[in-house]
């Protein structure tokens, strides 16, 4: 049987779920003759792996950081009109002599909101953040016509982003700044997208809320609960650790919906299969199998 060749390029790479998460969904759907693996390619070398996966007959890939962006460099691929704008590619299928390239991240994260019961039609969308994970999704809701403040600790970068979105986009409702003005921001918010590294690594005890300025006689706790009012979805991106201190101070503090990036994680891989594959598989199954390798890491750390 002829196998079909998939993985993930990156560096660092040895972290990541896609291999698990694809895996399952390929036997969940009896595709027994796919493989998926994680490959740690330099940015140097990025052409020449991926014409020799072309040359190898390999069917898809993914790319994380840093290779996302350098893609472009490579001359290689036909990206479809979102990656172009973003800037950024995470899927590559190849076929019929041609690499195709996509950007699967941002739709990720609308459909785990989406799933999560956010109807996000004509919503207002604040974004936290201001790199390449931000860009995709403030890219994404804007295309989709709903008004996007962009925040971010230097606020130059989300003005500029801000512009770059709006003018590639049409929209006049996107706007970027410091996190001066972050409560409320958050208060005009309905849903809230946290993209950057606050949360996670070297900066697990240090939440989004550390970072706003504190009001003369109130706690945080008190501007969180005023600032969430209303019923509103908050989505980290960070998926380890399972609850950043943002998403445990959000849900502690107001009656906000809170969720991390597994499912986020999930859609992008689930609609990259969909791209390779032309089959939808089982979320469900994809979650399960992050889950299971999110656990087997912190058994081994
Ligand atoms: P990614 O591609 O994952 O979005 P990135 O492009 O490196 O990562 O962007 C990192 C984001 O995290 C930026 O918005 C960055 O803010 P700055 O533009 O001000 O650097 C944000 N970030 C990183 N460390 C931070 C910190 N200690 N406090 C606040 N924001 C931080």
């Amino acid at each position: 049987m002829k196998k079909c060749q998939f993985g993930v390029f990156g560096n660092p790479v040895s972290h990541s779920l896609s291999p698990a998460m694809h895996s399952a969904a390929f036997k969940a759907l009896g595709l027994l003759d796919c493989v998926y693996g994680a490959y740690a390619v330099e940015p140097g070398n990025l052409k020449q792996e991926i014409l020799k996966a072309q040359a190898d007959g390999w069917t898809g890939l993914n790319l994380t950081l840093p290779l996302k962006e350098k893609i472009f460099e490579t001359g290689l691929i036909i990206p479809d009109g979102f990656s172009e704008k973003a800037g950024a590619v995470n899927t590559l299928h190849f076929k019929d002599g041609q690499i195709y390239g996509y950007n699967t991240d941002a739709e990720g994260a609308f459909r785990a909101l989406e799933q999560a019961g956010c109807r996000t039609d004509g919503k207002k969308i604040l974004i936290i953040g201001a790199g390449g994970a931000s860009k995709s999704i403030s890219l994404f809701f804007s295309e989709r016509g709903n008004p996007v403040k962009i925040i971010n600790r230097t606020a130059e970068k989300a003005q500029s982003l801000a512009a770059e979105i709006g003018e590639k986009t049409g929209n006049r409702n996107v706007s970027g700044g410091g996190f001066e003005s972050g409560w409320n921001d958050l208060k005009e918010a309905d849903a809230i997208i946290q993209t950057t590294e606050l949360g996670m690594g070297k900066y697990e005890d240090v939440s989004v809320y550390d970072k706003l300025p504190p009001e003369e006689g109130k706690t945080k706790e008190e501007m969180i609960q005023t600032s969430l009012k209303g019923g509103k979805t908050v989505l980290d991106v960070v998926y380890n650790p399972e609850e950043t201190k943002f998403l445990k101070e959000t849900k502690n503090a107001a009656d906000a919906k809170t969720l991390n990036g597994v499912m986020m994680l999930v859609y992008q891989g689930a609609l990259a299969f969909e791209i390779w594959t032309g089959k939808k598989p089982d979320v469900n199954v994809m979650k399960e199998a992050v889950w299971e390798a999110l656990l087997t890491k912190k058994e081994m750390e």
